[in-house]
């Protein structure tokens, strides 16, 4: 089901060469520590100061994930001892996971400020600890609404390089077109945790092993699918798209066209969904419609992330008519429609998106 690239001959890095000695097996024992250092290396002229980031993001993916596990049974002990703790408990989590990710990353030296769903603002590295020459963009629980019912939630993060020259990070560092990634991924903590991330070499999956607390390659330079098999879409919005949406899902469910009918499956965390369709190929989308004319997604630390994962992957992400990692924000928490996934399926819904309006039966 899931199809990895060649990596025989075609890529001289060292990365490439450690996925073609170490296959994946169930005892891989390539921890994401060493694979970033492998990555490293293929840049010679790198600090570190990347792969610092990418460690402390995991160590906070790894915190987070715990947090998770253990969100049910807190519910339960909340409902028993005092119904307060448990509110605060499910409303907090995303708060929680918020400060984890803030605490984990502001001191060391390699950011010069973050950007999080939960905060209006820009947030500022503390005076006391040095400034670097990345920022960070974060959601730091995707899909929190599901959390009380035990549906996999997910952390999405993206780095870009600091373009300012002043000593503190700008609101102009963090709005930088998706483009200008130096690296981006995701946690979904699902049936296990795993973290996939992009340096611009590949996408690669990590999975938590709980035993021993470390994050193994499992999943070395994943392809998604040309043509997908899931359609993950909240049809409830149906009535509120335009013609020019309900054409392409008509064709997306084989009832227009040609095409054999996608299956149908939405989770309702962005993560969960994006991750199945990237292993088992399919598109995810999030149109925009009537009531959220720009979509609900957010563009640089929802859609942006994912588009460099899944470009890197071998599919596409568009908002319709545009590219989604050429899109030029101009707001902290701009939203989008998001078009994501395997590339036949992408290329359809940019064709017809920005085509003229169809004719549509009953219509
Ligand atoms: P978040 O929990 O970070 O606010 O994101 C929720 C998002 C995303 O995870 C999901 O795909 C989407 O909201 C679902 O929205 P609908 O309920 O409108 O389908
Ligand atoms: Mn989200
Ligand atoms: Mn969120």
């Amino acid at each position: 089901m899931r199809r990895h690239a060649s990596v025989t001959g075609d890529r001289p890095h060292n990365s490439a060469r450690m996925i073609s000695v170490v296959k994946h097996t169930a005892t891989s024992v390539v921890t994401i520590d060493r694979f970033i250092i492998e990555e490293e290396r293929n840049h010679p002229e790198a600090t570190g100061e990347l792969s610092g980031i990418l460690y402390d993001l995991a160590l906070a993916a790894k915190m987070i994930a715990n947090k998770v596990r253990s969100a049910g049974l807190a519910d339960i002990l909340g409902a028993t001892e005092d119904e307060n703790v448990q509110g605060e408990v499910q409303q907090k989590l995303d708060v929680l996971a918020n400060e984890i990710i803030i605490k984990a990353m502001d001191h060391g030296g390699r950011l010069c400020a973050m950007a999080s769903e939960e905060e209006p603002g820009i947030i500022q590295i503390p005076e006391m600890f040095k400034c670097g020459k990345y920022a960070l963009l974060f959601d730091p629980l995707d899909g929190s609404s599901n959390i009380d019912v035990n549906v996999p939630v997910g952390t999405i993060f993206s780095v870009v390089r600091k373009i300012t020259r002043g000593r503190h990070g700008e609101l102009e560092d963090m709005l930088q077109p998706g483009r200008r990634q130096v690296a981006a991924g995701y946690v979904i903590y699902g049936s296990s945790t795993m973290m996939v991330y992009t340096t611009g070499q590949g996408a690669h999956g990590f999975t938590l092993d709980p035993s021993i607390g470390e994050f193994l390659l499992s999943h070395p330079n994943i392809k998604i699918p040309d043509t997908g098999r899931y359609l993950s879409v909240n049809d409830s919005y149906e009535p509120l798209w335009d013609d020019n949406v309900r054409a392409v899902m008509r064709q997306y469910k084989g009832m227009d066209g040609d095409r054999r009918a996608l299956s149908t499956r939405y989770v309702g965390s962005l993560v969960a969904d994006f991750h199945r369709n990237l292993l088992g190929g399919g598109i995810f989308a999030y149109p925009a419609n009537k009531k959220t004319p720009k979509g609900k997604l957010r563009l640089l630390y929802e859609a942006n992330p994912l588009a460099f994962i899944v470009e890197q992957a071998g599919g596409l992400a568009t908002n319709g008519s545009q590219r989604i990692l050429d899109v030029e924000p101009t707001e902290l928490h701009q939203r989008v429609p998001l078009y994501i996934g395997s590339k036949n399926e992408v290329e359809l819904a940019r064709q017809v998106l920005s085509g003229p309006a169809p004719a549509l039966a009953g219509a």
